[in-house]
């Protein structure tokens, strides 16, 4: 029990340091993307593009979403990872944040672009 409560507040914790506890797509994006682009979204110089201010985030959502179903050069296929709920909040997320733009997308895009791609 007091176990469970350690490990509770740890987590809880890790959620509110990334400053944005009440985005879901925040602590979504620090387990499945930054390990790569990083929590502050610049990513690493010759290894992991920035996504800060990056045309691909505020552009068109079929090419995000399949970027991340998919995967491309470098980057991993997250299909079998993510849900289509998941990859909602994320998107959400990162164009809300940095000073990217863009507006939300539908579960119903991801859906169709998972169908599409037979993932
Ligand atoms: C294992 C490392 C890794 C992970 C995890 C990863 N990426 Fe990437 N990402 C990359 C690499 C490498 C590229 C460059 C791909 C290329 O060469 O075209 C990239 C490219 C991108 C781009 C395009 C950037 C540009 O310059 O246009 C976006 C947007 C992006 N990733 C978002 C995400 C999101 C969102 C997640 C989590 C759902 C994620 N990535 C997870 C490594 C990763």
């Amino acid at each position: 029990m007091m176990l469970l409560r350690t490990i509770c507040s740890i987590s809880v914790l890790m959620v509110a340091s990334l400053g944005h506890a009440a985005e879901p797509g925040a602590a979504k994006y620090s387990l499945s993307c930054a390990a790569c682009h990083q929590l502050n979204g610049k990513g690493i110089p010759r290894a992991f593009p920035s996504i800060v201010g990056a045309p691909s985030i505020s552009g068109d959502s079929k090419n995000l979403i399949n970027l991340i179903l998919r995967g491309r050069g470098g980057m991993p296929p997250l299909a079998a990872e993510l849900t289509d709920a998941d990859i909602v909040a994320i998107i959400g997320y990162i164009r809300g944040s940095w000073g990217n733009n863009g507006d939300p997308v539908a579960v119903e895009e991801v859906a169709a672009e998972r169908l599409a791609a037979k993932l």
